[in-house]
């Protein structure tokens, strides 16, 4: 059968063509904040511990992602990375089955004052922070938590530590950040920051996201047209999700990535692992692949690897999000990982 003899193939091919190089593995659902588009002010169910892959499992199926799969890139994310204990050496594992993967870790921010220059010892090339606001009130808002020093203090730490370019990933939620969107942008600018808008999906927990209320793309770009100068920068998007302005002329760079309204899905190379173990092959998946289970039920590398290529040749066209019939993923983002 032709589907039989292209998932054999060495790669993460899909049946429409595309390749997933950029592993995004989710460390732990759980988190130190409470973003109001991600979390319930009362945090969620955690996974079980016993559910979660250890460090051993989780550095075989990278090895095998790696080495038999073609993975490029590995970034960490969760809930929060940072709350894993042995992330560092997560880190080290990974470079040392081929120092030429990229990894980093998108984080909100918390606690990488303290552990920025480890994780760059470890071989980290960079971090993505999730931060929405520079004002401490609406930064309480936002993620029910008075910690927006500590992210500032994480981000320069990062900038230290050489862990570079720190990019950031900002939400913008009507009525609470809309109006903040050039303030924030100035001060990135300011400490050297990239920062990049994303439209917000609807994989919040509490399932109030509203394609109605939330902030698209164009309503970004007119907002930040009103203080700076934009102007593309001519550079193909590739399977890069974030349309790049050039800011006042440049060099500073601006992104707004249009999930929703422009979707990139097209150009995807991206496949997601989550905490306890299972391949998705979109964000917005409805069926997972469970390795965990295979895994701890003797499986063998090829075996494993079979499986995995099996999940992504099934990858759908698109998430369609626009269309009637879409649902949700039954996971929230928190426990994908972003
Ligand atoms: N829509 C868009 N982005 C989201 N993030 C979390 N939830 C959503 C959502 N519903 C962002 C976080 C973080 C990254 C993992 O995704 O702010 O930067
Ligand atoms: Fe935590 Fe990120 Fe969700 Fe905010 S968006 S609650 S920082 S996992």
């Amino acid at each position: 059968m032709a589907s039989q003899l292209i998932t054999t193939a060495a790669g993460l091919v899909d049946r429409h063509g595309r390749v997933a190089t950029d592993l995004r593995v989710s460390l732990t659902d759980r988190c130190n904040l409470r973003c109001q588009y991600c979390m319930p002010a009362e945090g969620l169910d955690w996974l079980p511990s016993e559910q979660t892959l250890t460090d051993d499992e989780l550095v075989r199926l990278l090895t095998i992602g790696i080495e038999r799969l073609g993975v490029r890139e590995v970034r960490f994310t969760g809930g929060e990375p940072l709350l894993r204990r042995g992330l560092a050496s997560i880190v080290a594992r990974t470079k040392a089955i081929d120092p030429d993967v990229r990894t980093s870790i998108t984080s909100n921010g918390l606690g990488l004052k303290h552990t920025a220059s480890s994780l760059a010892r470890a071989g980290l090339d960079r971090v993505n922070i999730s931060l929405d606001t520079i004002r401490p009130e609406t930064f309480a808002t936002i993620t029910r938590r008075d910690r927006l020093h500590d992210v500032i203090d994480g981000m320069a730490a990062a900038k230290s530590a050489g862990l570079l370019p720190v990019k950031v990933n900002a939400v913008l939620l009507r009525g609470v950040n809309d109006q903040e969107a050039a303030e924030l942008l100035r001060w990135c600018l300011d400490q050297g920051y990239q920062l990049r808008f994303i439209e917000q999906m609807p994989l919040d927990a509490q399932h109030q996201w509203s394609r109605a209320e939330m902030i698209v793309a164009d309503e970004i770009f007119e907002r930040l047209a009103k203080q700076f100068v934009l102007t593309p920068t001519g550079r193909e998007r590739g399977s890069a999700p974030a349309e790049e302005f050039l800011v006042d002329g440049g060099p500073a760079t601006v992104g707004i990535i249009a999930s929703v309204t422009r979707p990139f899905c097209g150009d995807c190379d991206r496949v997601r692992l989550t905490a306890d173990g299972q391949i998705r092959n979109c964000l917005f998946a409805r069926d997972e692949s469970d390795l965990r289970a295979a895994l701890r039920a003797g499986a063998s590398d090829e075996e494993l690897a079979e499986r995995w290529r099996a999940a992504m040749w099934v990858k759908l066209p698109g998430h369609g999000i626009d269309n009637p019939e879409f649902l949700q993923p039954q996971r929230p983002m928190s426990a994908i990982g972003g």
